[in-house]
């Protein structure tokens, strides 16, 4: 757990995610779908029910290749950072994660603090040692920030997103462990 300070001077927890979180991570994840056209999934798409997300943070909890952070101010959830290495053995050293913060708090750093704790963590975990991830090419900020904390393009993928009959390119984006 470690407590900092975001751009408006509250203070901010970045921690593990616990078992306790379940239900207000599925209303997290509700409402931040319902924010942005930016992630893989709209509004009302989330149909992981609260037991089910108990379960889905038991195996985060488990897996050494495996990390959910929850980013917390005055006690409630204002951003998530999911990342999930291989389960084989040829894979488990690299991952992907998906990265979600409320639109209240863009722009105040949690972003940042979430990753940078993800890049800490796999320094320390001693099996990733590569991580990936898929921006929508327009998601300016998202880029800037991945940019910053020394993720590279690594390519385009064109068409990987259809929203409302409009087809959107992502980039693809990773940073080596060593
Ligand atoms: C992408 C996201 C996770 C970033 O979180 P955040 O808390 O807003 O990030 P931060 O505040 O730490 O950093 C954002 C940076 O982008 C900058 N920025 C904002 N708008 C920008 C723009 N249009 N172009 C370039 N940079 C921009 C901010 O100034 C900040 O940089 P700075 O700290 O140097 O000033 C968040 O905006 C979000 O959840 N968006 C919706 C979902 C999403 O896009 N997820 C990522 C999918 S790959």
């Amino acid at each position: 757990m470690k407590v900092s300070k975001l751009k408006s001077g509250q203070n901010v927890i970045i921690r593990l995610s616990e078992l306790t979180d379940a239900e207000a991570l599925v209303a997290f994840i509700h409402q931040v779908s319902g924010e942005t056209d930016n992630l893989s999934f709209g509004p009302q798409e989330w149909t992981v029910a609260p037991e089910e997300q108990k379960e889905n943070i038991k195996r985060f909890q488990e897996a050494p290749n495996q990390l959910c952070l929850i980013a917390e101010v005055d006690g409630r959830i204002v951003g998530n950072l999911t990342f999930r290495g291989g389960i084989r053995s040829r894979t488990q050293h690299v991952g992907e994660f998906g990265i979600s913060v409320l639109k209240e708090f863009w722009g105040s750093g949690v972003g940042r603090l979430l990753l940078e704790s993800l890049l800490e963590w796999a320094k320390q975990s001693k099996v990733i040692r590569k991580i990936n991830l898929k921006v929508r090419s327009d998601n300016d900020s998202a880029i800037y920030l991945y940019k910053k904390l020394g993720f590279k393009e690594m390519g385009t993928l064109t068409r990987e997103f259809l929203i409302e009959d409009t087809f959107y390119d992502c980039l693809c984006m990773g940073i080596e462990i060593d």
